[in-house]
C-alpha cells in the first residue's frame, strides 16, 4: 500500500484517544489504559502524534522530555496496517519535532524480544546503549536504544 498520498500526521488530542479507547488493546496491542493515555495527553513535557488515513487513526507515537533528553514512550501502528511505513513516518515526525526543539539526542527503552520495533529504530540509526534487567514484568529485559545522530 503506498501510504504517502493518504496519511497525515497531527498533534494528538483526547478527543483522537477517545475515538481508539474501546480499540486500544484489540487494534493496536497497546499497553497503556485508557487514564494512563489520558494524564500522558495532558502532561505538558510530553508531545504526542497521531497519524490518519481517511480520518481513520492508524498509529500514534510520543516523547516525554525530562530535563533536555526525550524519551520515547509510545510508538504503535494499527495491527492491520503494519509494515506500511507508517512506523517509520511517526518515527521520522518525532526526530523532526526533536531537531526543531534544539534537542539533540532521543532514547527509549524497548523489550529486547521486540525485534520488528528493534529494527525500525535501528534503521533510522539509534543504537544499543544499555540494558535495563527484568524490566517488563519482572521477567523481559529492556534494550535502552539512543540517537545521537540526527541527520538521518
Ligand atoms: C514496531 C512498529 C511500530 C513498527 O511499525 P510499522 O509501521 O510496521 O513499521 P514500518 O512499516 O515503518 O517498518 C519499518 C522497519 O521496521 C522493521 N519491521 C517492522 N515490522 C517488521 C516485520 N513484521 N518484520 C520484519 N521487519 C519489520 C523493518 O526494518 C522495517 O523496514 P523495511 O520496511 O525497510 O524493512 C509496529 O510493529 C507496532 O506497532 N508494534 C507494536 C507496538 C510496539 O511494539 N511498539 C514499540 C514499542 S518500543
Amino acid at each position: 500500500m503506498d501510504i504517502n498520498n493518504k496519511i497525515v500526521i497531527q498533534s494528538m488530542l483526547v478527543s483522537d484517544l477517545d475515538l481508539i479507547a474501546e480499540n486500544l488493546e484489540n487494534d493496536f496491542d497497546d499497553f497503556w489504559n485508557y487514564n494512563v493515555f489520558k494524564s500522558e495527553l495532558e502532561n505538558e513535557n510530553s508531545k504526542y502524534i497521531v497519524a490518519k488515513i481517511n480520518n481513520e487513526i492508524v498509529g500514534f507515537a510520543g516523547i516525554w522530555i525530562a530535563i533536555d533528553v526525550p524519551h520515547i514512550t509510545n510508538i504503535v501502528v494499527r495491527k492491520s496496517y503494519r509494515k506500511t511505513g507508517i512506523g517509520s513516518l511517526l518515527l521520522q515526525e518525532l526526530i523532526k519535532m526533536c531537531k526543531n526543539l534544539n534537542l539533540k539526542e532521543l532514547t527509549l527503552e524497548v523489550n529486547e524480544h521486540n525485534l520488528n520495533a528493534i529494527k525500525l529504530y535501528e534503521k533510522f540509526g539509534f543504537i544499543k546503549v544499555g540494558l535495563r534487567k527484568k524490566y517488563y514484568n519482572r521477567t523481559d529485559n529492556a534494550l535502552i536504544m539512543t540517537l545521537y545522530d540526527f541527520k538521518k
